[in-house]
Protein backbone atom coordinates (compact mmCIF):
# COMPACT_ATOMS: atom_id res chain seq x y z
CA UNK A 1 0.00 0.00 0.00
CA UNK A 2 1.58 3.36 -0.90
CA UNK A 3 1.31 5.83 1.97
CA UNK A 4 1.25 9.67 1.20
CA UNK A 5 3.31 11.82 2.43
CA UNK A 6 2.68 15.17 3.93
CA UNK A 7 3.21 18.01 0.99
CA UNK A 8 4.49 20.19 3.37
CA UNK A 9 7.79 19.42 5.30
CA UNK A 10 7.98 17.98 8.85
CA UNK A 11 8.79 20.33 11.08
CA UNK A 12 7.56 19.32 14.20
CA UNK A 13 9.93 20.44 17.53
CA UNK A 14 10.98 18.06 20.40
CA UNK A 15 8.37 19.92 23.02
CA UNK A 16 5.95 18.26 20.81
CA UNK A 17 7.69 14.84 20.54
CA UNK A 18 7.50 14.91 24.40
CA UNK A 19 4.38 16.19 25.01
CA UNK A 20 2.91 13.21 22.51
CA UNK A 21 5.07 10.26 24.45
CA UNK A 22 3.11 11.36 27.31
CA UNK A 23 0.49 10.86 25.86
CA UNK A 24 1.29 7.77 24.52
CA UNK A 25 3.00 6.42 27.48
CA UNK A 26 -0.37 6.91 29.74
CA UNK A 27 -1.98 4.16 27.51
CA UNK A 28 0.81 1.89 27.38
CA UNK A 29 -0.62 -1.60 26.62
CA UNK A 30 -4.17 0.05 25.48
CA UNK A 31 -4.40 -0.84 22.14
CA UNK A 32 -7.83 0.50 22.52
CA UNK A 33 -6.51 3.68 22.92
CA UNK A 34 -5.09 4.13 19.53
CA UNK A 35 -8.00 6.81 18.92
CA UNK A 36 -7.79 8.70 21.24
CA UNK A 37 -4.07 8.78 20.94
CA UNK A 38 -3.82 9.91 17.60
CA UNK A 39 -6.85 12.74 18.53
CA UNK A 40 -4.30 13.86 20.70
CA UNK A 41 -1.90 13.87 18.59
CA UNK A 42 -3.29 15.70 16.03
CA UNK A 43 -4.36 18.39 18.29
CA UNK A 44 -0.26 18.54 19.92
CA UNK A 45 0.68 18.82 16.26
CA UNK A 46 -2.12 20.59 14.25
CA UNK A 47 -2.21 17.67 12.02
CA UNK A 48 -1.06 13.56 11.68
CA UNK A 49 1.28 13.46 9.19
CA UNK A 50 3.14 10.05 8.64
CA UNK A 51 6.19 11.28 10.69
CA UNK A 52 3.81 11.71 13.82
CA UNK A 53 1.90 8.32 12.93
CA UNK A 54 5.34 6.82 13.21
CA UNK A 55 6.34 7.83 16.55
CA UNK A 56 2.38 6.30 17.40
CA UNK A 57 3.17 3.13 15.73
CA UNK A 58 6.90 2.68 17.20
CA UNK A 59 5.28 3.69 20.62
CA UNK A 60 2.86 1.21 20.64
CA UNK A 61 3.37 -1.64 18.24
CA UNK A 62 1.34 -0.95 16.13
CA UNK A 63 1.68 -1.55 12.35
CA UNK A 64 1.76 1.86 10.84
CA UNK A 65 -0.69 0.35 7.91
CA UNK A 66 -2.97 0.14 10.30
CA UNK A 67 -2.79 3.64 12.18
CA UNK A 68 -2.42 5.47 8.42
CA UNK A 69 -5.76 3.36 7.29
CA UNK A 70 -7.32 5.08 10.32
CA UNK A 71 -5.54 8.34 9.57
CA UNK A 72 -6.98 8.41 5.85
CA UNK A 73 -10.87 6.40 6.35
CA UNK A 74 -11.88 8.90 8.86
CA UNK A 75 -12.15 12.67 8.00
CA UNK A 76 -11.45 14.19 11.69
CA UNK A 77 -7.85 13.28 10.83
CA UNK A 78 -5.83 15.42 8.61
CA UNK A 79 -3.06 14.03 6.67
CA UNK A 80 -2.05 18.17 5.55
CA UNK A 81 -2.08 21.16 7.75
CA UNK A 82 -4.17 23.93 6.90
CA UNK A 83 -2.75 27.13 5.25
CA UNK A 84 -2.28 30.78 6.22
CA UNK A 85 -4.71 30.87 3.39
CA UNK A 86 -7.88 28.68 2.87
CA UNK A 87 -9.26 28.00 -0.10
CA UNK A 88 -12.72 25.82 -0.39
CA UNK A 89 -14.23 25.57 -3.91
CA UNK A 90 -18.48 24.93 -3.83
CA UNK A 91 -18.76 21.86 -5.67
CA UNK A 92 -22.48 22.13 -4.81
CA UNK A 93 -25.14 21.10 -7.81
CA UNK A 94 -25.49 25.19 -9.04
CA UNK A 95 -21.91 26.04 -8.89
CA UNK A 96 -20.89 22.77 -10.43
CA UNK A 97 -22.99 23.43 -13.59
CA UNK A 98 -21.65 26.84 -13.39
CA UNK A 99 -17.90 25.49 -13.83
CA UNK A 100 -16.80 25.15 -10.42
CA UNK A 101 -14.99 21.67 -11.89
CA UNK A 102 -12.61 24.02 -14.50
CA UNK A 103 -12.23 26.50 -11.27
CA UNK A 104 -11.11 23.96 -9.22
CA UNK A 105 -8.55 22.04 -11.88
CA UNK A 106 -6.79 25.44 -12.47
CA UNK A 107 -6.68 25.99 -8.82
CA UNK A 108 -4.91 22.65 -8.28
CA UNK A 109 -2.80 23.46 -11.22
CA UNK A 110 -1.47 26.90 -10.08
CA UNK A 111 -1.32 25.32 -6.54
CA UNK A 112 0.29 22.32 -7.46
CA UNK A 113 -1.36 20.07 -4.48
CA UNK A 114 -4.82 18.50 -4.90
CA UNK A 115 -7.78 18.34 -3.12
CA UNK A 116 -6.84 18.60 1.07
CA UNK A 117 -3.51 19.36 0.52
CA UNK A 118 -1.75 22.60 1.24
CA UNK A 119 1.66 24.16 -0.32
CA UNK A 120 4.89 23.15 1.30
CA UNK A 121 5.25 26.88 2.29
CA UNK A 122 1.99 26.47 4.18
CA UNK A 123 0.35 29.19 2.43
CA UNK A 124 -2.42 28.08 0.70
CA UNK A 125 -4.98 25.01 1.31
CA UNK A 126 -6.60 23.55 -1.08
CA UNK A 127 -10.38 21.76 -0.36
CA UNK A 128 -13.85 21.46 -2.05
CA UNK A 129 -16.68 21.54 -0.45
CA UNK A 130 -20.73 21.43 -0.33
CA UNK A 131 -23.43 24.42 -1.10
CA UNK A 132 -22.54 26.63 1.29
CA UNK A 133 -26.09 28.37 0.70
CA UNK A 134 -24.35 31.08 -1.90
CA UNK A 135 -25.70 29.66 -4.94
CA UNK A 136 -26.89 33.21 -6.47
CA UNK A 137 -23.49 33.89 -6.80
CA UNK A 138 -22.28 30.19 -8.10
CA UNK A 139 -19.60 29.46 -8.92
CA UNK A 140 -18.41 30.15 -5.53
CA UNK A 141 -14.99 30.17 -3.73
CA UNK A 142 -13.94 31.48 -0.43
CA UNK A 143 -10.71 32.12 1.13
CA UNK A 144 -10.73 32.34 4.56
CA UNK A 145 -13.69 34.45 5.26
CA UNK A 146 -13.30 36.39 1.62
CA UNK A 147 -16.27 34.99 -0.43
CA UNK A 148 -15.84 35.20 -4.38
CA UNK A 149 -18.72 34.47 -6.81
CA UNK A 150 -19.35 34.68 -10.09
CA UNK A 151 -15.74 33.75 -11.18
CA UNK A 152 -14.47 31.74 -13.87
CA UNK A 153 -10.82 29.72 -13.87
CA UNK A 154 -9.25 32.84 -16.05
CA UNK A 155 -10.07 34.76 -12.31
CA UNK A 156 -7.89 32.28 -10.19
CA UNK A 157 -4.45 34.04 -10.47
CA UNK A 158 -5.81 37.35 -10.38
CA UNK A 159 -7.34 36.64 -6.85
CA UNK A 160 -4.74 34.36 -5.63
CA UNK A 161 -2.49 37.82 -6.34
CA UNK A 162 -4.10 39.47 -3.76
CA UNK A 163 -2.78 37.54 -1.24
CA UNK A 164 0.86 37.14 -2.21
S1 LIG B 1 -23.98 24.98 -4.76
FE1 LIG B 1 -22.34 26.31 -4.37
S2 LIG B 1 -23.21 27.73 -3.01
FE2 LIG B 1 -24.81 26.36 -3.35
Amino acid sequence: MGMKQSTVPFTGTSEQKEALLKVIAEHKNDKDALMPIMQKAQEIYGYLPIEVQSIISDEMGIPLEKIYGIATFYSQFALNPKGKYKISVCLGTACYVKGAGDIFNKLQEVLKISDGECTPDRKFSLESCRCIGACGLAPVITINDDVYGKITADDVEKILAKYE
